[in-house]
């Protein structure tokens, strides 16, 4: 991240350093916590300090696993999930009362339906007397910076032995153009060298031109295709994702597809590279055949642990707690 950077709204902010040493953090915080006496030394890194978890749109997996990851730095916390439990419902602005959290806590993870709320928030606490870090943990169908650098960080361990992420063929599926985990994914791998991304969707789901600029001005090779099948002996990891049908009501439309055409399924095991990599932002519904779960190249449940390390390493490092706990490592491991 840009050394200004306070807060994690867009994957934008990240440089290539800043990916790898967040990796690097995250694989070393794994590491710190397989013993009792790191788990404690992690916990009281920043005791001191509260989280406001405000997640107005569901979720399981970022929501415990910023919980998790504040548990692990000793971070306290507390919730909004539900704006009907909130002064909201008294007719108070979403801003007013994000304003009035920044007033009680040290760090605000939000997860909201609206594009650029969580870029918004952060311009009016930068204004404000309490400036304090925000952390997006999904917006509308735009971005979701963190399931990226988990994403990455997953990557990054499953290509270990072959090199790493660069030049790697990798393929995104499903619904592509309402999906912002893989709309942040394939614009973060933007930053490595001759990388190929291969975007799988009927056409009414397809990756917005917005990606398709990006990558073109970046000089990622692409391939925009239907054929899901053709696609799988190619690629060295496949994204999957699954239909985002939330969005149908606001959209006004309900496209009719064939969305099987758009799963994983147990015979494309044998098609698809030994060393390859399935990966799922989670959760799925038929995108990919339970069958496969036991397949040793299905990250998916990986992934998700992973995202956890990769939160408490973004967290640390917000607080500039990442060189303490680098050092830790070097004089405890
Ligand atoms: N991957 C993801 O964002 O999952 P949740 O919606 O369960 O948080």
């Amino acid at each position: 991240m840009k050394k200004e950077a306070f807060h994690c709204i867009d994957v934008q902010q990240f440089d290539p350093d800043f990916l790898e040493e967040i990796c690097d953090l995250a694989d070393k915080i794994r590491e710190i916590s397989r013993t009792k006496a790191g788990t404690e030394y992690l916990a009281s890194t920043l005791n001191h300090k509260r989280a406001m978890l405000y997640f107005v749109q569901p979720s399981t997996r970022t929501f415990l696993s910023f919980y998790s990851a504040c548990q692990m730095l000793g971070i306290k916390c507390a919730e909004v999930r539900d704006p009907k439990t909130s002064s909201e419902i008294k007719g108070e602005s979403e801003e007013d009362t994000v304003r009035t959290f920044s007033l009680y806590f040290d760090l605000i993870i939000m997860r909201h339906p609206r594009a650029n709320f969580a870029e918004k928030i952060a311009h009016l606490l930068n204004d404000s007397d309490h400036p304090v870090p925000v952390i997006n943990a999904g917006s509308g169908k735009d971005q979701h910076p963190t399931q990226a650098l988990l994403d990455i960080y997953t990557l990054r361990r499953s290509f270990s032995h072959r090199g790493g992420i660069a030049r790697k063929k990798i393929a995104f599926v499903g619904d592509l153009r309402r999906g912002r985990t893989a709309r942040s994914l394939a614009s973060l791998l933007t930053q490595y060298q001759e990388m190929k991304l291969y975007f799988v969707a009927p056409p009414e789901y397809q990756i917005g031109q917005d990606i398709l600029s990006l990558l073109d001005r970046r000089s990622t090779a692409y391939e925009v295709t239907a054929d899901f099948e053709k696609v799988i002996p190619e690629v060295d990891a496949i994204y999957m994702t699954r239909l985002q049908d939330e969005w149908d009501q606001e959209e006004g439309v309900h496209a009719d597809i064939d969305i099987a055409r758009y799963s994983f399924q147990r015979r494309h095991l044998d098609l698809f590279k030994p060393d390859g990599v399935i990966m799922h932002p989670l959760p799925r519904r038929q995108e990919i055949a339970v069958e496969v779960d036991s397949d040793p190249r299905a990250a998916y449940w990986r992934q998700v642990r992973n995202g956890m390390y990769i939160r408490v390493a973004l967290i640390a490092g917000i607080f500039q707690r990442d060189r303490k706990i680098l050092d830790y490592y070097l004089s405890n491991t």
